[in-house]
């Protein structure tokens, strides 16, 4: 079996392609990321090696080079993690996410469609449905998003099921909550605030602190990912969620304990424009393929700091001048 995966030097991605080289061991697996700032090989580094492991610099926007890719690779399944992620960046300037999340997706689609490919899984999210006061999102519910980053992830969703019902294409998308784990961006909440701890920085807590989102440990989606592949069904949506609902200010007081710092090293700062008051799935559907979330988030956060007190190296690399110039822009230094 051959699996084409996009964006697998991101976060999600590369964590997915340890978990399929470990537990499978005759899958294949070509990785073909644009290596933005985000992406990043050294997520990659045990497996760079490896002998059923490609990496591919490509852009999925270049519509000739992943047709050259599908020809020559002729992959089984396409995994579709490539996208702009960090809805503060969508907000400062949206020109990549429509084109990454909406267009790229598009073209990949269309190879899809002319190769031949036995399934499309695409990763969407649950911030597609917008934010929830109360209850749990069901994936028959609307689509709301409310940034920049969700719309054109909510477009992308919404396309890749229309290619299952116009062409009879094998789709399959999930939509998952949050993430944390190793190798996640220091842009993000959980990696922003342990670096900025650990270098003696304020965390920037938006707005009152009160937004609620659910956490799931990145190992936990990559198995639900894993069941969704295998035995999902076609034209199918699947929630992928943790289970763990926390205030910001709860997650940063856990953080804080953690590395054996108090509530001084908050900062409350300006909301963030649109801010999703809530997140939250309802996984009945994804349970009913055997998947749950086996890692409480105690166990897990815990594990989490642990990785980058233990990858300061990987962190610090990353504390490049392209996160300078953007930090400079979202705060107005
Ligand atoms: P990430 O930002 O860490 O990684 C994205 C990867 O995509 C990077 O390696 C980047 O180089 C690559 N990429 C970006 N533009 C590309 C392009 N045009 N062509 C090829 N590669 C490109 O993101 P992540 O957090 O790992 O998220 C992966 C996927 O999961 C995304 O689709 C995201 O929307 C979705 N998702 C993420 C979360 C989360 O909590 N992180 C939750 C739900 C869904
Ligand atoms: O819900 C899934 C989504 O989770 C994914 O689709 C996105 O790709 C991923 O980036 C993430 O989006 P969020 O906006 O929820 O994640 P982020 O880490 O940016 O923020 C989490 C919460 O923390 C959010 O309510 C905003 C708040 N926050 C974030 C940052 C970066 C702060 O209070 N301060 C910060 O500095």
């Amino acid at each position: 079996m051959k699996l084409l995966i996009t964006g697998g030097a991101g976060f999600i991605g590369s964590n997915f392609i340890h978990h399929i080289l470990e537990k499978y061991p005759t899958y294949e697996i070509i990785n073909i990321d644009k290596l933005t700032y985000c992406g990043n090989l050294e997520n990659l580094k045990k497996v760079e090696d490896h002998e059923r492991y490609k990496f591919i610099k490509c852009d999925i926007c270049d519509k000739e080079k992943i047709d050259e890719i599908f020809q020559e690779e002729k992959p089984d399944f396409v995994i579709n993690f490539a996208a702009e992620t960090h809805v503060d960046r969508s907000i400062l300037d949206p020109d990549a996410f429509v084109k990454t999340n909406f267009l790229g997706t598009h073209i990949l689609l269309e190879a899809v469609k002319k190769h031949g490919i036995e399934r499309f899984l695409h990763i969407s999210t649950d911030e597609t449905y917008g934010s929830i006061d109360n209850g749990k999102f069901k994936e028959e519910d609307a689509l709301l998003p409310n940034s920049p980053y969700s719309a054109s992830k909510a477009s992308a969703d919404l396309l890749a099921r229309s290619y299952f019902k116009t062409f009879s294409l094998p789709v399959v998308i999930t939509r998952s909550s949050n993430n944390y784990g190793p190798y996640q961006f220091p842009e993000k909440v959980i990696p922003l605030f342990i670096s900025n701890i650990l270098q003696g920085k304020k965390v920037p807590l938006y707005g009152t602190g009160k937004n609620i989102r659910d956490w799931i440990y990145v190992q936990d989606n990559c198995e639900g990912l894993d069941a969704v592949l295998h035995d999902g069904e076609d034209g199918e949506i699947y929630n992928i969620g943790g289970g763990n609902e926390k205030t910001n200010l709860e997650l940063t007081q856990i953080i804080l304990n953690e590395l054996d710092k108090d509530d001084s090293h908050i900062e409350y700062v300006d909301d963030r424009l649109g801010h999703d008051l809530r997140y939250a799935l309802d996984i009945e559907k994804v349970s009913k393929i055997g998947w749950e979330p086996k890692h409480t988030f105690e166990d897990a956060i815990k594990k989490t700091i642990n990785w980058y007190l233990e990858n300061e190296d990987w962190w610090k690399k990353l504390q490049t001048k392209e996160l300078e110039e953007y930090y400079e822009k979202q705060y107005g230094a």
